[in-house]
């Protein structure tokens, strides 16, 4: 539990009050966790593994609106606001979560106002993140909107190699197209431009960002 940031500064006595109310859940990679319009009673806490918070559209088309990781919350705003999943959570590889019924959460953050605190933090980069993508979705440059990701990623899912930054979360060209409203094969095409002009490097399964200046340079 200390590694998920939310409970980092729980004396041993709170942190063993925070266990009595979890229950520990897995789930295999590509399964709902939660889905969007059900009502929800459960916070959860990612303690392996990454999820996509995803919407459908009725063509059943998949936005991914965030992937969340290791250490990471979903599941509040319903304990807050009392409102429908405003999002559905796919697992992107096997999950491990935390889960904590609404009567607890609620109990837990009356208990310990910087849990509080802490969540609207986390809530103001979720929405400052949210900008971003609305803001770059008008942009049709879809070059910039690939950079822009792949930045991201290389930031959340980073791992220093010789040559640049290795994402270390593998996902699908599909996968990248639906983060960023595009089609697979648009992704592919510009994915291989990037990787003619050596901005990333793509000769293994994982990309690596080679040049990030220069990807950033294409964000207007
Ligand atoms: P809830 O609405 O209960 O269920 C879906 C969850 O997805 C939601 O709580 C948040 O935890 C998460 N979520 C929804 N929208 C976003 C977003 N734009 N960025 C990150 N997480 C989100």
């Amino acid at each position: 539990l200390r590694r998920i940031p939310l409970f980092r500064d729980f004396s041993d006595e709170q942190l063993s009050q925070v266990l009595a109310t979890v229950a520990e859940r897995r789930f295999p990679k590509h399964q709902f966790i939660v889905r969007e319009g059900e009502p929800g009673d459960t916070f959860f806490v990612i303690a392996a593994g990454s999820v996509a918070v995803v919407r459908v559209a009725a063509d059943g088309r998949e936005t991914i609106l965030s992937i969340l990781k290791e250490g990471d919350f979903f599941g509040e705003m319903s304990m807050f606001d009392s409102s429908l999943r405003s999002a559905s959570i796919k697992t992107l590889t096997d999950v491990e979560v935390g889960a904590v019924r609404r009567d607890d959460f609620l109990g837990l953050i009356d208990r310990n106002p910087q849990i509080g605190k802490l969540l609207v933090i986390e809530l103001s980069e979720r929405l400052r993140a949210a900008n971003a993508l609305i803001a770059a979705t008008t942009s049709q440059d879809i070059r910039a909107r690939l950079a822009s990701l792949l930045l991201n990623l290389a930031e959340q899912f980073g791992e220093s190699v010789d040559n640049g930054t290795r994402i270390t979360l593998r996902l699908t060209n599909q996968e990248m197209a639906n983060m960023i409203g595009t089609t697979r094969e648009t992704v592919n095409r510009t994915l291989n431009r990037f990787w003619d002009d050596r901005l990333v490097d793509m000769r293994t399964a994982h990309v690596i960002v080679t040049e990030p200046e220069k990807l950033r340079a294409l964000i207007p």
